[in-house]
């Protein structure tokens, strides 16, 4: 299944999709699409079938998404826990990984006409050197596009990204680009994988585990967060809408508390542009490789 689906929703389901969208649409949703495999017991298919129909849910997603006019998602597709899973269930992970991205190089000129911008998040460089050649050329191809940002956490944790951001703020100290007074919250999130996202409104898990398992906790931290006990491959729009309707209702009655944050000094800015910079610059390599 491709990534972007032109497959048009019913009429009940138009209908619904536009009753939610006359009541405030988050801009973001983020998905751990878990159970994957006890959806592969329960239907008699190998795990990694499984994951192929997690990936195609994941597609269907994606479309529920857009015409919802949703303008961020972000998705758990392998965290950095997962390589400790059977080898042979890593290496059926890397391989539909490697087929879907290199698919989704194919699929460049539908993701320009629908204005997606890719964006892998993860550590990269734990990544197998062909899969990530072609995540780091799906991410320049896509990188001005602008009306839908994917971003799929792949070789991803919290944690871990957590220490990168601690670890390009240290180095700029070192370099004397930063000062430590010039150290916030909004300089570890501006040095995050997810720098350039908005913090997600609500966070989907599918079936019924109640965690987070590492997933965007410096990014969720006021976040609607939405427990599902159905499997990921089984998700459907009118689980989402269930989310979203959630969301409105709490969004209603609760005070806002986004974070406003005052505009960064002008040697913060260039140190910001300098980290962006590098990280082209590493994806650029990573492309050539
Ligand atoms: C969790 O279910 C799912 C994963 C670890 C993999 C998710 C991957 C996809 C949906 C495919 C996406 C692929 C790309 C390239 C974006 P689980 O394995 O933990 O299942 P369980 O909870 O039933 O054991
Ligand atoms: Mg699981």
């Amino acid at each position: 299944m491709a990534w972007i689906l032109d497959t048009p929703l019913t009429c009940i389901q138009r209908f619904c999709v536009n009753v939610i969208k006359s009541g405030q649409v988050p801009r973001h949703i983020a998905f751990i699409m878990d159970g994957n495999r006890r959806y592969a017991t329960k239907n008699h298919i190998k795990k990694v079938a499984g994951h192929k129909s997690g990936f195609d849910k994941l597609a269907e997603t994606l479309k529920w998404c857009f015409e919802l006019g949703i303008e961020e998602v972000t998705v758990y597709a392998f965290s950095i826990e997962n390589f400790k899973r059977s080898q042979e269930e890593v290496e059926g992970l890397m391989e539909l990984a490697k087929e879907k991205f290199r698919n989704l190089l194919e699929e460049g000129d539908k993701l320009k006409e629908e204005g997606v911008c890719v964006r892998v998040i993860g550590n990269l460089s734990l990544i197998p050197e062909d899969i990530r050649r072609d995540i780091a050329k799906a991410m320049i191809m896509t990188r001005n596009n602008k009306k839908l940002f994917l971003n799929v956490g792949f070789a991803y944790t919290s944690k871990d990204e957590i220490c990168s951001s601690i670890k390009t703020i240290i180095n700029g100290v070192k370099n004397d680009e930063i000062s430590i007074d010039d150290i916030d919250e909004k300089l570890i999130s501006d040095c995050l994988y997810t720098n350039h996202s908005k913090e997600p409104d609500i966070l989907i898990r599918t079936s019924g585990e109640v965690r987070f398992s590492d997933f965007l906790l410096w990014q969720s931290w006021n976040s609607l967060i939405y427990f599902t006990d159905i499997l990921w491959p089984e998700f459907s729009i009118w689980h989402l809408l269930g989310a979203v309707f959630q969301y409105q209702r709490q969004s209603r009655d609760s005070e806002c508390l986004n974070k406003d944050y005052n505009e960064c000094n002008e040697k913060v800015k260039n140190f910001l542009d300098n980290v962006d910079e590098k990280r082209w610059a590493q994806l650029e390599l990573y492309a050539k490789n």
